[in-house]
């Protein structure tokens, strides 16, 4: 059985590259499809996430192939609209091929989407989307979307999703002439970094980034290359963990207009941080006295990330007296209580929104399992603030979205290892 060894940190020191972003080439790789010819990917970063979609885009006849963190899609010869595979329902952004079969060939069929057991996880307002754009859309033990944009069309979505957003934008694209508006679009960055990729593959998309997006319709697309950005959640990961562990560290490529929420909420908690170009410096103190209380509540961009919500409550374990978290997003997403507790937490939940914790001296290290990606980031955070030894188990969960999360921390001079029984 493999997991992931963690040994106590006495401080994080040295530099670090972040790898490509889980959640902007994702959406990106069903959007080649799209494009009936080849797609250069550049910094994909190599996650079991991203290679589920691989299968799901081989499976439809896809040919793709990676040289090292370059992937290379050539869409050309697929002949399938339907997806059964096993992937769709091990990953949740399976959901997105939707639109993007429905957009190509005007439709689609797919088994349920997966992901992590974080919440209810609906597709409600995907579908609402599709009808909005004039797709008809059938459920039952598969869905079925079939049609063509063949009007202007100013659509609705009834929730602030990711992927409903996504989806919307995706299946849009190809509407050849026609104008299309979606309202309550999210503003993540994911979402600004697919229009972008879009609009280099030769769509024409304005308002990424608001919650008004326009899209007039195009032909068709053209071959690209795309470089994913840096994934913010694997750089907020680390800015926790020099929270937990005190330190001095480097995040090398960056950008300077990396997330402020994320920053805020850890500068809050005694993190200092200085941009310098596209690098960011970030120092804590070792031993300081817990912040008396905090209240951090998470929400759709520009707010704080639920992705970072279980990070952040690992490190208030020790680092705050009081500390109240607000999950907004979804249901289930104090799945890491239990283990943190495990590890000598004293944390209470009141609801499935709201957990306060009390803060304790000291963490100890002992067995654990990762019950989730996020969670399992927050454990080897835990693991490193903790005495002695963590090990970590169900390692796959933290492999769907850290490239390297060992090598990682063992460049910021902690000790995280990947071991096999
Ligand atoms: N929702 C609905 N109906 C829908 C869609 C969503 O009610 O049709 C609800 C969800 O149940 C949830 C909320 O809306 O309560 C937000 O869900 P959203 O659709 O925004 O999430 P997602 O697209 O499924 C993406 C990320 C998640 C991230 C969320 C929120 C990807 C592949 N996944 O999921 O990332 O937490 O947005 O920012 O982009 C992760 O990386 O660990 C992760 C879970």
């Amino acid at each position: 059985m493999s997991y992931y060894k963690v040994t106590h940190s006495e401080g994080l020191f040295g530099e670090v590259e972040i790898q490509g972003s889980k959640n902007s080439v994702l959406p990106i790789i069903a959007a080649t499809i799209l494009n009936s010819g080849q797609t250069i990917i550049k910094n994909c970063p190599r996650i079991s996430d991203v290679d589920n979609m691989i299968k799901i885009l081989s499976a439809l006849g896809a040919n793709c192939r990676f040289e090292k963190n370059i992937l290379v899609v050539d869409t050309s010869q697929i002949n399938k609209n339907m997806i059964t595979d096993n992937a769709v329902s091990r990953i949740r952004s399976s959901v997105i091929f939707m639109g993007a079969l429905a957009g190509r060939f005007g439709s689609a069929r797919i088994t349920y989407p997966g992901g992590c057991n974080i919440g209810e996880r609906k597709i409600d307002a995907h579908l609402d989307a599709f009808s909005q754009l004039g797709f008809g859309v059938t459920e039952n033990e598969n869905i079925y979307v079939e049609g063509r944009i063949t009007e202007d069309k100013n659509v609705n979505l009834k929730v602030k999703s990711v992927g409903a957003t996504e989806n919307a934008i995706i299946s849009s694209v190809l509407s050849d002439g026609r104008k299309i508006v979606i309202n309550n679009a999210v503003k993540e960055p994911e979402i600004v970094s697919l229009c972008e990729a879009l609009n280099k593959m030769g769509a024409d998309i304005k308002g990424a980034g608001t919650s008004r997006i326009e899209i007039v319709g195009v032909r068709k697309l053209h071959d690209s290359e795309i470089e994913i950005c840096p994934d913010r959640i694997v750089a907020g990961t680390y800015i926790a963990a020099l929270c937990g562990v005190g330190g001095s560290i480097t995040i090398k490529n960056i950008g300077s207009d990396y997330d402020k929420a994320i920053l805020e909420n850890f500068y809050k908690l005694g993190v200092n941080y200085k941009f310098y170009g596209n690098e960011l410096d970030l120092k804590c103190a070792k031993i300081r006295r817990p912040l008396e209380e905090i209240t951090v509540s998470t929400a759709v961009y520009p707010g704080f990330p639920t992705d970072m919500q279980s990070q952040l409550m690992a490190v208030m374990t020790t680092r705050a007296v009081k500390g109240i978290i607000v999950e907004n997003i979804f249901e289930n997403r104090f799945t890491n209580v239990l283990m943190l507790k495990k590890m000598g937490a004293s944390i209470a939940v009141v609801s499935d929104k709201i957990a306060f914790i009390s803060g304790v001296t000291s963490l100890k290290g002992c067995s654990v399992e990762a019950p989730d990606l996020r969670s399992g980031a927050a454990l080897c955070i835990a693991g490193l603030m903790a005495e002695g030894v963590t090990k970590i188990y169900n390692p796959h969960y933290i492999l769907r979205g850290y490239e390297h999360i060992d090598e990682d921390f063992r460049k910021l001079s902690a000790k995280v290892e990947y071991m096999e029984e």
